[in-house]
């Protein structure tokens, strides 16, 4: 007996090192490091986001994606760290923080689950919405409970006929007397099944964009009903499933902002989401050019260490420079969307083109280095692979963030 807690002794022992050590590299030694440049107070809660991510997060990421757990629990303490509500209001129990902020908190975040982060990211996003274009009923209803994560949220836009082309939606809202019956389908929801909050654009007018509204439908409401849960090469700690309304009646008092007012409010959240579904691809990027160094330095092979290799240390080289090069994009977009200026809308979609294409390729060069390893489950690379490659198709795909960009170059005065 005695012997087992000395056992279990030394062993917490050990954990504690290494966990320290291991902080140390994530955070101090490195010239990629994420916090260069940012204020004392963003340092601060950087710090607080990866912590968060190190010790409640990592070392359960590879189990939530084996087992496709959606780890309501923790995501609540994340909740009571502010990451809840990151950008919206504190008058509603938001953090008031701002898009840049929000972006370098994502960043942390996702070093320790990215799909976990990911899902938390659109929870955000819909919070948003609803602080940003609810009345005050709307936003005092809803958002405390966003933010505290007690009620999950959902973003639903895309329908198994509508996916880059979004303003074709067909999910209709049939005005009578109070309410809305809509009725219709949703595919690809994130969360969708195991959330309580769906923010859900449907035609209320004619054809086009200027048709759609924005409806809040909550979970239970009669009508409402999911699809079997999908499927997915990553991702795998939050569900995805279609969301179906079969004659749903949704009271008129959840429509967010006017009628017709729905495309321009879903792209308006995009554009946060697309800052933020980039952050999350930027720390599996950091985590994963780490974990290549630290390979390098202790595989051997031809009688040295792979470090020695001057074709890998040019590799390595050129992915630490991409991912800070990607940082910089993401962090100009966040700026520019804080201030509302102009380029914004462009900036947005630059970063998340940029950035997600160019963080695959470097996590799926780190996973080149490690060799065959790098194609087990026991190494954490391959999950970053998995789970930040639909970074480059949701939320408006990278083709679709070329079009944003092309027109807005070819219209500008
Ligand atoms: C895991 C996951 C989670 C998701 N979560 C959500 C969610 O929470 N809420 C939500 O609303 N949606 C969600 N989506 C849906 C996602 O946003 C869509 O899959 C995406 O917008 C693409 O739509 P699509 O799949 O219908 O592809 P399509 O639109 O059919 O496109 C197929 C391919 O053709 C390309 N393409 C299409 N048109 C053109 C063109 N004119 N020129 C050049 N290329 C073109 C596309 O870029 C793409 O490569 C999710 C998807 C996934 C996989
Ligand atoms: C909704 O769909 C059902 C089944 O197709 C139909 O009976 C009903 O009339 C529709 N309701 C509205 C308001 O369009």
């Amino acid at each position: 007996n005695h012997a087992f807690f000395l056992c279990v002794h030394i062993w917490a022992a050990l954990c504690k090192y290494f966990h320290i050590h291991s902080e140390v590299d994530m955070w101090g030694s490195v010239r990629t490091s994420p916090s260069i440049g940012l204020t004392d107070e963003q340092k601060d809660f950087q710090k607080v986001a990866f912590d968060f991510a190190a010790n409640e997060m990592a070392p359960h990421m590879a189990e939530w994606d084996l087992k496709e757990i959606f780890p309501v629990e923790a995501m609540r303490k994340a909740a009571q760290l502010g990451f809840g509500g990151i950008y919206v209001n504190p008058d509603v129990g938001g953090s008031g923080l701002s898009r840049l902020d929000t972006s370098i908190i994502f960043e942390a975040l996702s070093t320790g689950c990215v799909s976990t982060t990911a899902y938390i990211s659109i929870h955000n996003m819909c919070a948003w919405m609803i602080d940003t274009f609810g009345n005050n009923e709307q936003r005092e209803k809803f958002c405390p409970d966003l933010c505290a994560m007690q009620k999950f949220a959902s973003y639903c836009l895309t329908e198994p006929g509508s996916g880059s082309d979004a303003a074709s939606l067909l999910t209709s809202a049939t005005l009578q007397g109070d309410h809305y019956i809509l009725n219709g389908s949703k595919a690809f929801i994130s969360g969708g099944g195991d959330t309580d909050v769906y923010v859900v654009m449907c035609r209320t007018g004619g054809k086009g964009p200027k048709g759609i509204s924005c409806l809040v439908v909550e979970k239970g409401t009669p009508g409402l009903s999911f699809g079997k849960k999908e499927k997915k090469v990553g991702w795998n700690s939050q569900p995805t499933r279609a969301v179906i309304f079969e004659d749903c009646a949704v009271p008129v008092i959840n429509r967010l902002g006017a009628e017709g007012e729905g495309f321009s409010i879903a792209m308006k959240g995009l554009n946060g989401g697309r800052i933020n579904i980039a952050s999350c691809s930027l720390g599996a990027a950091h985590a994963s050019v780490l974990l290549a160094r630290d390979h390098m330095c202790v595989r051997k092979q031809f009688g040295e260490t792979l470090s020695n290799s001057q074709f890998l240390q040019f590799k390595l080289a050129e992915m630490a420079t991409k991912l800070v090069a990607s940082r910089l994009l993401v962090r100009q977009a966040a700026v520019a969307l804080q201030e509302g200026r102009p380029e914004a809308v462009s900036l947005c979609s630059m970063a998340k083109l940029f950035v997600t294409d160019e963080c695959f390729s470097i996590c799926n060069q780190a996973l080149q280095i490690h060799g065959g390893y790098g194609y087990l489950k026991d190494y954490a690379v391959q999950q970053y692979v998995r789970d930040i490659r639909v970074h480059q198709i949701l939320e408006g795909t990278n083709e679709v963030m070329r079009m944003i960009i092309a027109r807005s170059l070819l219209t500008e005065s």
